[in-house]
């Protein structure tokens, strides 16, 4: 069998077209353009060219950002001093903190700080614990799951009832897909460094989502004939073809798995572009609720 390829790039860009549309007839009924402040603490260059991308993403789609360049050694005060002016900032309807922070800094304080209503990323307590809850929804969605979460939809992929397996368990997407997949009524298990017989419990997914960090780590027979694969991981593999020396690769080994699976995203161009149409979407939600 060969596996349907789930483009993330073309899916991406209809969720930008969709909110470049909204955008644009919210400012031509009188309403402000949407506002997002990104807060980037240091110069870490993967975190510095995620950033430029969202501001970019922003101008694109007729969206204001407000970008906040902070110096490594910032205090926790001066940073939590910022939060609470963008807080209370009309013109900012969504605060984007880039992860991760320097290591003497507090996280969970500095996010828990951000006002449940512009909490676009949806990583405060308040939106995570309302994603953990039966019954109660959260305002914001974390990007990247959402963006995986999309994708399954996109492709037609039945999540109520399914087995699905998501690799890693870090706050940023392994932990909120795990638990964006039991909302969509999927029985899900999570996988991490400690789990025993990784390729057994793999091989019973009808749904993987491999965030775990490790360049090609799924193999192609651990996957259930059929399975749909979502891959988070970008990883540099050695590449002397290529000018740069490298090329991205998954989590999985997509040569392997895209012979055995239903659908499978690539690597580029699979979650990857979705994490920055979801925070767009989700930004564009932030500006309907603070000011309809
Ligand atoms: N670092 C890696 N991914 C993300 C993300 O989606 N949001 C933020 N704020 N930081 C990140």
């Amino acid at each position: 069998m060969t596996a349907k390829i789930i483009d993330g790039t073309a899916i991406a860009q209809s969720v930008r077209d969709e909110v470049k549309e909204k955008v644009a007839k919210r400012v031509a009924a009188g309403k402000p353009q949407p506002g997002l402040a990104t807060v980037l603490v240091g110069e870490r260059v993967d975190s510095a060219a995620y950033v430029r991308m969202k501001q970019k993403a922003c101008a694109d789609l007729g969206m204001t950002s407000f970008h906040h360049p902070l110096p490594a050694d910032i205090s926790q005060e001066d940073l939590e001093k910022l939060i609470k002016e963008l807080n209370a900032d009309p013109k900012v309807n969504g605060i984007l903190v880039q992860l991760p922070l320097p290591g003497h800094l507090d996280e969970e304080r500095v996010l828990q700080l951000i006002s449940i209503e512009k909490d676009v990323d949806g990583f405060s307590p308040l939106n995570i614990g309302r994603l953990a809850q039966k019954g109660r929804e959260p305002l914001f969605v974390p990007c990247t799951p959402y963006g995986c979460i999309y994708l399954l939809k996109e492709a037609g992929v039945e999540l109520s009832g399914a087995n699905a397996v998501v690799l890693g368990r870090s706050n940023i997407v392994g932990m909120p897909a795990a638990l964006l997949l039991i909302k969509e009524n999927a029985t899900v298990t999570v996988v991490h460094s400690r789990t025993k017989n990784i390729e057994e419990v793999v091989r019973r997914a009808d749904i993987i989502i491999a965030a775990i960090g490790m360049m090609e780590f799924v193999r192609g027979d651990w996957v259930k004939p059929g399975a749909a694969i979502i891959d988070v991981g970008i990883n540099e593999k050695p590449d002397e073809t290529k000018k740069r020396g490298y090329r991205l690769v998954g989590d999985v080994n997509f040569d392997e798995a895209k012979d055995v699976a239903g659908h499978i995203t690539p690597v580029p161009g699979g979650v990857g572009p979705m994490t920055i149409a979801m925070l767009m979407a989700n930004t564009l939600r932030a500006a309907e609720i603070q000011q309809d």
